[in-house]
């Protein structure tokens, strides 16, 4: 058995980069290609491949942020500008992100609780992805993963959900780790 130093290293201490902190350059149309390819590959039983992604980049991340400011604004109309205008950054200052859509339905064999797992694993893969060719990643999911609305405007078909928004770009900082949870409490051992 080869132990792979390197993969092990990075599982034990990948940090996410908050969005904040990524910032340009972009990805290459190459590295994309190459993020989604391994995003892709990932445990999904049945093979199904219940996900899908959407590309948020360039002038489309100030369209999307534009349309969540107004869909924020009828929501909640006692807000003040000031905290309305939040809603218009959230696909900045990152070069880039992508949607990560569950496209989950009933199947006869596959829970859709797995086939959300799936589209889990994808999103989780694509963190991985941009961190292996250099770049930070943040994945959030915040209110309009959870707004009907909001999801549709972002490009959700009717029936599928966004897992995941993941900010993609070029790390500013390395965030210092936070805590993280101890295995052995969350562990037990099974006897019957
Ligand atoms: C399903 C899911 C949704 C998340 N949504 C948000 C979010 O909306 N905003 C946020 O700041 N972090 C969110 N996070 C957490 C970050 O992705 C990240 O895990 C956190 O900043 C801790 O960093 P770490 O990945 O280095 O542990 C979410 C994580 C998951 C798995």
């Amino acid at each position: 058995m080869t132990v792979n130093t390197a993969l092990r290293d990075y599982l034990l201490t990948r940090r996410t980069v908050t969005a904040p902190f990524l910032s340009e350059p972009a990805p290459s149309p190459e590295h994309l290609e190459e993020m989604l390819t391994i995003a892709c590959r990932v445990p999904d039983h049945g093979k199904l491949a219940p996900w899908r992604f959407i590309v948020y980049e360039g002038e489309a991340r100030r369209m999307a942020g534009d349309r969540l400011y107004e869909i924020a604004k009828a929501k909640w109309p006692e807000r003040g500008e000031e905290q309305l205008e939040i809603e218009r950054k959230h696909f900045l200052p990152a070069p880039i992100t992508i949607g990560v859509i569950s496209t989950a339905v009933p199947h006869f064999k596959i829970p859709e609780f797995e086939q959300l797992l799936a589209a889990g694993n994808a999103a989780f893969n694509l963190c991985h992805a941009a961190n292996a060719l250099g770049y930070g990643a943040h994945w959030v999911t915040r209110w309009f993963a959870y707004d009907d609305q909001a999801s549709a405007a972002l490009g959700a078909q009717a029936g599928e959900r966004f897992v995941a928004f993941v900010h993609i770009g070029t790390a500013q900082t390395r965030l210092d780790d936070r805590d993280r949870p101890d295995p052995e409490a969350l562990t037990t051992y099974w006897h019957g």
